[in-house]
């Protein structure tokens, strides 16, 4: 496929093919020109991309995967996939036997205050969606970027047992396969209650909106049926805020 591919696309999981590549500067881009249920994955990423164009440190050892999945219907309709992704993500690494595991929302995959995991959905096409997720496991992140100021956890430092960055890319493509076809089924209701059900005591959280204005705080209250933050604010009412105008959600507690 790719200049830098090692081999043929594998089966990593039932109905996906896998490229594994080594070092790209991201494979969102790179899964963005396949059809749906390819996926690549990285060795390391040159200029790994997070969410609101922040950089994302990808050393050797971390699963950098970007999955093609399909979209159908307007678009609007997908607007939802981060947060329904991120519900797959963190019920795979249960499955793994991570605990004391949540979601920050949008898609943070947090354990404590640590930061274990992050993904960034991306569309280049009407019909396909790029769900990119970044992985620590058995890299090291600090040490490949000193100035990072996120705390951030390693699946190796969770979970004991014999696992290989590629079998976890298979357990999450797999995730990501049930979530989609939940979703085609039943909708986002189902996932957005699962995920309000891990979010039951209010957060005090900092917002800060994309645009230069100033943050504000409130409590953090879980989302509603199209994904977007609830917050309770500080003069007793409710506001409803989308992920794409939120640059920042910081927790105070
Ligand atoms: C975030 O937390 O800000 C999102 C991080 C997403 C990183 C992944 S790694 C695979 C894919 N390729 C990228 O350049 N970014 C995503």
């Amino acid at each position: 496929m790719h200049a830098t591919s090692a081999a043929e696309p594998t089966a990593a999981a039932p109905g996906w093919l896998l490229d594994v590549v080594g070092a790209v500067p991201s494979t969102n881009p790179l899964a963005g020109r396949l059809p749906a249920w390819h996926a690549v994955r990285a060795e390391t990423q040159t200029a790994g991309r997070g969410r609101t164009g922040r950089h994302w440190v990808s050393d050797a050892g971390g699963l950098w995967l970007s999955a093609v999945l399909p979209c159908p219907g307007p678009r609007a309709r997908w607007t939802i996939l981060p947060l329904a992704a991120g519900h797959a993500v963190l019920t795979a690494l249960a499955e793994l036997g991570v605990s004391d595991l949540r979601l920050r929302w949008p898609n943070d995959l947090m354990t404590g205050r640590r930061k274990l995991a992050g993904l960034l959905v991306e569309r280049f096409t009407d019909t396909t969606a790029v769900v990119g997720l970044g992985l620590n496991i058995f890299n090291h992140p600090a040490v490949a970027d000193p100035s990072l100021t996120t705390p951030t956890a390693r699946l190796a430092d969770l979970v004991a047992g014999d696992f290989t960055v590629d079998g976890v890319a298979g357990h999450i493509l797999r995730a990501l396969a049930r979530t989609h076809t939940a979703l085609l089924a039943d909708g986002f209701g189902p996932i957005a209650a699962a995920l309000n059900r891990t979010w039951s005591e209010p957060r005090p959280v900092a917002v800060t909106l994309n645009g230069d204005r100033p943050s504000f705080t409130g409590r953090f209250q879980g989302i509603d049926d199209a994904g977007r933050l609830r917050l309770a604010t500080d003069c007793g009412g409710v506001r409803f805020y989308d992920a794409t105008d939120v640059a920042l959600l910081r927790e105070l507690e």
